[in-house]
């Protein structure tokens, strides 16, 4: 049987292939067309798909009347172009993250999108984890109380991807800040309710990459147009008092070699939490006691399918878009502004 909204899918290279399940799974959707400026690419996803209208051309793809839903898996910097000509087209856009590096991009698609009346959304994934749901449940029951200080990192020890489209500026927008930071920031200021940014004060680093024989787990030897940082941390402040420390980087001497170190800890006046190992940690003044609880994870399954299948409900059921492009604004903004404080060597106000 027909589903009701089809899908059309631009830039079909790694991460694509993760969105593929979800609009197969959800009773909602079905993928029609893909589009890649790479052959390879395109025959090898029509051929898992069985998606039958293949464009090289993005645009060939949002022109085509069939289509309700495009999700945009291309390199970052071609994020806001295709997003602004699928909404001016009439089509529900998911995007991945970082929606655009830039703030200016995430103000223009919101306008299109508002001119559209169609539905944006950020592909965040690690929302749609089990572990991220069980933790957000708890925040918002009350459990931490105000959560005034956050620590959250995201870093890899020599896990670069080497592929122009994170390492050259040009496509990317920038380095681990954009790619992984994206990740670690908005899922802690989600869990923090979306406090406004006030300061940021940002370093950026470029040290590993340099050395004799720098190699990435993730590509090999690293290429010599690499043009972005490869470490960044910042201190941010927020509207409601709160502040925030953060950390990312493909490249550092850190432990965990294979894989990546993730990391959020929340603080607040009745306890704290940490996420990944999902542990709520509270004080009884009456008895002088501490107490760790851990929580179960009460959902499972692929979050890149998840947070696809979560779109089409929210669509089909005229619902709020689960990851809105104004929280990913607010995310961007602060990653802008800990390259403009890394730039001037200070402080950086928002307003
Ligand atoms: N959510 C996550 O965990 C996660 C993980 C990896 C990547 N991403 C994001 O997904 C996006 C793509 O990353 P990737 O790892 O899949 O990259 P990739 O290089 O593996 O794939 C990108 C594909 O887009 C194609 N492409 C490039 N420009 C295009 C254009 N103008 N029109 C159509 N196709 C085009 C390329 O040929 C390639 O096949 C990036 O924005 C990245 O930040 C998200």
């Amino acid at each position: 049987m027909s589903k009701t909204l089809k899908v059309g899918v631009i830039g079909v290279g790694g991460i694509a292939h993760t969105h593929f399940p979800g609009w197969q799974e959800s009773p909602h959707t079905e993928i029609v067309a893909l589009s890649d400026v790479s052959a390879e690419a395109l025959k090898s996803a029509g051929e898992k798909t069985g998606a039958t209208k293949l464009f090289e051309k993005g645009e060939d793809l949002i022109a085509c009347n069939e289509i309700d839903v495009v999700d945009i898996c291309t390199p970052n910097m071609y994020h806001t172009p295709l997003t602004v000509a699928a909404l001016e087209a009439g089509k529900h856009v998911i995007c991945e993250k970082p929606l655009a590096p830039q703030p200016d991009d995430i103000r223009k698609m919101i306008a299109a999108r508002d001119k559209s009346g169609k539905m944006l959304m950020t592909a965040q994934h690690f929302r749609f984890e089990g572990s991220s749901k069980a933790l957000k449940a708890e925040v918002d029951k009350g459990v931490l109380g105000n959560v005034y200080h956050a620590r959250c990192w995201m870093l890899r020890r020599s896990g670069a991807p080497t592929r122009p489209g994170f390492i050259q500026k040009k496509h990317s927008g920038g380095g681990p800040c954009i790619d992984i930071g994206v990740h670690i920031l908005d899922l802690t200021l989600w869990m923090m309710g979306q406090p406004k940014p006030v300061t940021v004060t940002g370093v950026t680093q470029d040290k590993l990459r340099r050395l004799p024989g720098a190699f990435s787990n993730w590509g090999g030897p690293i290429p010599a147009d690499w043009d972005v940082e490869e470490f960044a941390s910042a201190f941010v402040r927020f509207e409601n008092g709160a502040t925030l420390v953060l950390e990312v980087s493909w490249l550092l001497n850190h432990p965990k070699t294979h894989g990546e170190d993730m990391q959020m800890w929340l603080y607040g006046d009745k306890g704290g939490a940490h996420w990944p190992q999902n542990v709520i940690l509270t004080t009884d003044n009456a008895t002088c006691q501490h107490f760790d609880t851990q929580l179960q994870n009460a959902e499972s399954g692929e979050p890149h399918a998840k947070e696809c299948m979560a779109f089409a409900e929210a669509i089909i059921k005229g619902e709020p878009s689960p990851v809105p492009a104004e929280q990913s604004l607010d995310v961007i903004a602060i990653l802008d502004a800990l390259y403009k404080s890394a730039q001037a060597g200070r402080e950086v106000c928002l307003k």
